[in-house]
This record gives structure tokens, sequence and C-alpha cells, in this order.
């Protein structure tokens, strides 16, 4: 185990340089107890993560039980609408409320000594338990309450009551992917996958195209190098955009029928976001491939794929897309894995980062930085936007320029 101070400055100064001079990170980080760890309370433990998906909790009747940073959280809707998440633990003498996701009928039992809470998390009842007058106030001993949201197709819930408002961490994300109308779309397929390497490798792998054309052949040909671009507004997110999709050597991107009324962008464009920490979102015409990272030790990674249409679609229509995005998700698998390999056994100085290609990664390395030196994250700094006149900003910064032609062979 390291001996780093993961919450000093000092130790990220390499990262946050400009990315023309700067570097990737420590391989301890992808590999250390110690980092995992103050990654866990300082990241997870305090970030917007993705828990599961809006679709889980569409209609009252479901009870999730979710775990972020160690702790156990539960998530219900009830019979308004309400959207509600609570530690799990009884607020008698603590014990776990629920195991594992089940139906609910309108209450929350402990199964101890049966004290009950409403599916907002008010207590509402604590049996034979009125011998001694109470000093207690009403609210005093409900459930303590987790900011829980929804977006599009994510459920999302924060630990830390300091972290800024959802609306403040997405930016201007909901504005620019609104005509894709994400909060409609329906999942068609869902699978959880063990990925033997780092959650923070998963993510980076998908910020970048950088590896397409040798890791990818087949996916080079429906997402060229050449039509990408950054797609990165102020936000804890970043992005990139393929446009247009291409349809002529392979189509397996546009063969389920598209969303109605997307804009001439939208409807001819891949968006690959990448929301800081534990979302990463394909979004295309017709399909989204969802992607939620849970990270399970330094070098395990969980990752739950869920596949969403516009519209509910007919029974195995979506198999060919679904494959193929399966396909590509193997070869990154064994890409990261092999990476994680690296950086364990390997673990050499850290190199620097493509400035054309890798600019989202240094995006994200910053965000983890701040995460991991603030001592509270009211103060987080938003990235802002790309500036397509700063010269740094380089390639894909302006909307949908012509980057110089590339030679992928060299
Ligand atoms: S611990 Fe829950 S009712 Fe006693
Ligand atoms: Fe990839």
């Amino acid at each position: 185990m390291s001996t780093v101070d993961w919450t000093d400055d000092a130790v990220w100064e390499p990262t946050r340089r400009p990315v023309t001079t700067a570097m990737c990170l420590p391989p301890a980080l992808y590999a250390d107890p110690n980092a995992f760890e103050v990654e866990r309370d300082r990241v997870f433990g305090r970030a917007w993560v993705c828990v599961g998906t809006a679709a889980e909790v569409a209609e009252p009747g479901r009870l999730l039980v979710r775990e972020i940073a160690g702790r156990s959280i539960l998530i219900t809707r009830d019979t308004d609408g309400g959207l509600h998440a609570m530690i799990n633990a009884c607020r008698h003498r603590g014990t776990e409320l629920a195991e594992a996701d089940c139906a609910v009928a309108g209450t929350i039992r402990c199964p101890y000594h049966r004290w009950t809470y409403a599916l907002d998390g008010r207590l509402r009842s604590t049996p034979l338990f009125d011998q001694v007058p109470r000093t207690d106030e009403p609210g005093d001993l409900d459930l303590v309450p987790v900011r829980v949201t929804t977006w599009g197709p994510l459920l999302l819930a924060c630990l830390d009551p300091d972290t800024p408002p959802f609306e403040t961490w997405i930016g201007d994300l909901d504005e620019r992917m609104a005509g894709y109308r994400l909060d409609t779309w329906t999942p068609c397929h869902e699978q959880a996958l063990d990925i033997h390497a780092n959650w923070k490798l998963v993510t980076e792998n998908f910020q970048e195209y950088y590896h397409l054309g040798w890791v990818h052949p087949e996916l080079a040909k429906v997402s060229r190098v050449a039509d990408h671009y950054r797609y990165q507004g102020p936000g804890m997110y970043c992005g990139q955009t393929t446009t247009p999709v291409s349809g002529d050597e392979r189509d397996d991107w546009l063969r389920l029928p598209a969303a109605d009324g997307l804009d001439p962008s939208d409807s001819v464009s891949g968006r690959f976001i990448a929301l800081f920490p534990n979302v990463i979102l394909s979004v295309l015409p017709n399909h989204i491939w969802l992607m939620r990272l849970d990270p399970i030790a330094p070098g395990l990674t969980r990752e739950t794929c869920t596949m969403l249409t516009p519209a509910p679609i007919e029974r195995d229509a979506h198999i060919d897309t679904r494959d193929f995005w399966l396909s590509v998700n193997a070869e990154d698998i064994d890409i990261v894995e092999r990476a994680q390999r690296g950086l364990t056994r390997g673990a050499v100085p850290p190199g620097p980062l493509s400035p054309r290609f890798e600019e989202p990664l240094n995006r994200f390395h910053r965000m983890l930085a701040d995460c991991m030196t603030l001592d509270s994250l009211a103060d987080l700094p938003i990235p802002a936007g790309d500036d397509p006149n700063d010269p740094d900003a380089r390639w894909g910064a302006a909307e949908n320029p012509t980057p110089p032609t590339i030679d992928i062979a060299r």
C-alpha cells in the first residue's frame, strides 16, 4: 500500500498542467488500496453517482437497494410520484432495512422490532414503545435522507449535502441533449459484466478515439476517426460526437427506427458522454448504449450495460445492434484489462497525453484532482466548455470543424 497523500495538491501538479504538458495519472491510482479508499470517500462519497436507471423507479411499488462508497441507500417512488432516497438503516438500533431490490406496498418495515416508515422515509409507527414519554420532535427519527434525481435514463444519488445541486453538476448537458427527450426512451436490454481493471481505465478508454483504428477496426467503419469532434460545454462531463455516423461500409448503428423530431445534427450524430464519475452514455439517433461503472476493488469494476430505444420495439429487433456493441465492448475490455496489468506490474512513470485525441482525459483527471484535494465540494470548480478561440484547445473544440487528415497507418 502506498503512503502517498492523495489529498495533497502537490501530487496532482502534473495532472493539472495544460493538456500540452500534462501527464497521465500515477500508476498507483489504478492499483493501490489506499488510493482506492481515498477515492471512494472523496469522489464516490461526495459526487452525484449513477445508481441505476430511471425506468427502475418509474412507478411506485419498488424499493431499490444500492451502494455508494460503501454505504447502502434505499430508493423509492411514493404514490404521489415523489422520488426519495434514504440511508438503509433503522433509526431505532440501526438495523439494515432491506437486503435487495424488492416490491413494497406503501411501508418500509424494520425486521427487528417492526418500526415502520412511509415511502418518503417518515417514521410511522414504533410498536409497544409508549411506556415512556418521548421528548423527540416529529421528524427527528425519520430515515436519514439522501439527495436523489433522475436525468434521462439515469438514476443518480449524492451522499454529501455540500455538493452542488445536480443542475449545476450536469451543466449545459440538459439543454445540449434536450432534442432527444431522453426521459421518454425505453430499456430493451440489460446485463452486468465484471472487468478486471480500475473504473477510471474504463471511462478514460471511452473518452478517447485515439485507439479506434487499432482496437476497433469494425467500429471505425461506422464511427470514422476523421468524423470525431469534441462535444463539451460547462459541466462535470467529457464528451465527443461522431458527425456523421457512417452507414456505407457497415450500418450496425442505423438499423433501428430513429427518434421522432431530431434536429439535423442530432439525427446524423453519435453523442458520447462520460458524466463524472461513473456514467458512460452513447446516444445515437435510434438507440442508447448506457454503461454504469461500480468500483469493486482497485482492479475490479462492475459494468452494468443498458440499451434503450426511443420507443418500444418488436422483440429481438435490437439484437444486431446490441451484439455489435457487445463485440466492441469486448475489445475495450481486453485492452483496459491489459492496461491494468501494465499499470499494476509495470508501474512505470506516467506519460504525456495526445492534445488532439486525449484532451477529455485531461479534463476528467482535473475533475478527479479537484474531488480528491478539496475539503468540501461546495467549492468545486465546474469545468468550462471548450473555447474555440483557445489555441491550446486544438482540434475538435469548435462546432464540427474539419480536423486535418489523419493517416492512421502511421
Ligand atoms: S432496529 Fe429497527 S426496529 Fe429496532
Ligand atoms: Fe474503445
